[in-house]
């Protein structure tokens, strides 16, 4: 958690074109998926491009604590490009995880310690959870909610938020589940759970969410099926009891970090980059679509299957951008990168209107809030409502203000972003959440031409 004394202004000026290549850190999503399913099978699971930022350290500490063997191959440093070393993980296997000695504190990371009540629930044993002061603001009430259905027992703050305390029966029962929210964590969550309980599990999905926890259990050897349901929802059935085999895992690179320097590229004139070896999972090219639709210059080469999913080269040049209708429905495939869509919105021509996505309310901060204050600041005009956001579009954006970044990772990138392009500088009052997703970021966008700078505030 960032605190005046580990907070760290930055502050963004408009730069020359940005060129180059970059190969963006390991998926945020699988790389927790990864250890967590390394943790749950007997035997050594190797990982390979693990990202090494603080929500994915955090769940290789959660791993630990349970009583896996997690390490770092550091034999193998990796490259500059941020494909880190070779992580490997002993696991207990389903059912054979051990009581904590202490609290597990997950920082900022939502998706670590949601999937990790899943897991920990399964076993009869107590686990208490807690994070930083804005993961004890967010909902856990969504992922308690079924596993209580399951028999698992929760005491929880007020509204059902961190510190909890989770205890799993000595029979655990599966269930059939309706998700409410359109929501992967919660999917996992249950899941994960599931894999420990004497039965099948069954989870009606009512819009697909990223589907990295099938792919992953697939993998690992569980009995999984996933068939479509209503109205592009999907049915997903898993056998419980499952005997996870250790495998190798690749993880390909996060699209929701390489969104910025895709976002940058496009609105910095005269740009041209590649983004290497991105993951292109169709449940996660919401933007890549939306960016396309508003005439972005984007196109993949060398389509290839890293680690059970397809990953390319996307190559992006500098466009002339218009608003676009983004649909509801669109919303779970780029659900964290409306806050750099928002950027790209305010460099086009046009209005750019987005709805359905009431979700980022509950994100590291209130992103629909933030982000329209954040674009307002700087001259853009927004709308927010309820459940959407409206940006007027008008192809270039004054800039020149300081945005406070609430302990959130994409608001203190997609700001930066928009101060490479704005007329007059941008700052964020506090650059240190990027740690949790992106480490690289700043060393990878300055490597392109972007032009960073600290600053002192107060
Ligand atoms: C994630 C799911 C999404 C996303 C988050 C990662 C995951 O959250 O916003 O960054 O890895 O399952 P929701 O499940 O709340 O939509």
């Amino acid at each position: 958690m960032s605190t005046a004394d580990t907070q760290k202004a930055l502050r963004a000026t408009r730069a020359g074109p940005l060129k180059g290549a970059i190969r963006p850190p390991g998926d945020k999503s699988i790389s927790h998926r990864a250890l967590m399913l390394g943790a749950l099978a007997v035997g050594e699971t190797t990982i390979e491009g693990l990202l090494e930022g603080e929500d994915v350290l955090a769940t290789a500490a959660a791993m630990r604590a349970v009583g896996a063997t997690v390490a770092r191959d550091d034999n193998n440093a990796g490259g500059a490009g941020g494909a880190g070393a070779t992580w490997r993980v002993k696991g207990l296997g389903v059912g054979g995880l051990l009581e904590p000695e202490g609290v597990i504190d997950y920082g900022n990371a939502g998706t670590g310690v949601r999937l990790a009540i899943g897991i920990a629930g399964s076993h009869a044993f107590a686990t208490t959870f807690t994070g930083d002061a804005s993961l004890v603001k967010r909902p856990m009430g969504r992922v308690i909610e079924p596993l209580r259905r399951m028999g698992i027992q929760v005491l929880a703050r007020s509204e059902d938020r961190l510190p909890l305390t989770i205890k799993g029966p000595a029979v655990l029962v599966p269930i059939e589940y309706k998700l409410a929210v359109a929501s992967a964590q919660v999917k996992s969550a249950i899941l994960f759970a599931g894999l420990n309980a004497a039965g099948i599990t069954t989870i009606i999905e009512p819009v697909q969410s990223r589907d990295h926890t099938e792919r992953m259990l697939t993998a690992f050897g569980a009995t999984i099926e996933s068939r479509p349901g209503e109205d592009g929802g999907r049915i997903i059935a898993l056998e419980g009891r499952a005997n996870l085999k250790p495998q190798s895992v690749a993880v390909p690179g996060d699209p929701s970090s390489a969104a910025f320097a895709i976002v940058a590229a496009l609105i910095v004139e005269g740009s041209e980059i590649v983004v290497e070896n991105m993951l292109l999972n169709p449940t996660r090219t919401g933007l890549i679509d939306t960016l396309l639709e508003m005439g972005g210059d984007i196109a993949v080469d060398n389509r290839r299957t890293v680690g059970g999913e397809e990953v390319g080269d996307v190559r992006v040049k500098a466009s002339r951008l218009k608003g676009v209708a983004v649909p509801a429905a669109r919303a779970p495939s780029m659900i964290d990168e409306y806050p750099i869509l928002a950027v790209a919105a305010a460099f086009a021509e046009g209005d750019t209107f987005m709805e359905g996505i009431g979700e980022l309310r509950v994100k590291e901060s209130d992103r629909l809030a933030a982000v329209a204050a954040g674009l307002a600041a700087n001259g853009v005009s927004a709308e927010e409502g309820p459940e959407s956001l409206l940006v007027h579009g008008a192809a270039k954006v004054a800039g020149g203000a300081m945005v406070a970044t609430l302990l959130d990772h994409r608001l203190a990138m997609s700001f930066l972003v928009l101060g490479l392009a704005a007329e007059k500088p941008v700052s964020v009052d506090d650059a240190a959440p990027i740690a949790t997703s992106f480490p690289q970021f700043r060393a990878q966008m300055e490597s392109l031409g972007a032009a960073f700078e600290d600053i002192k505030i107060g």
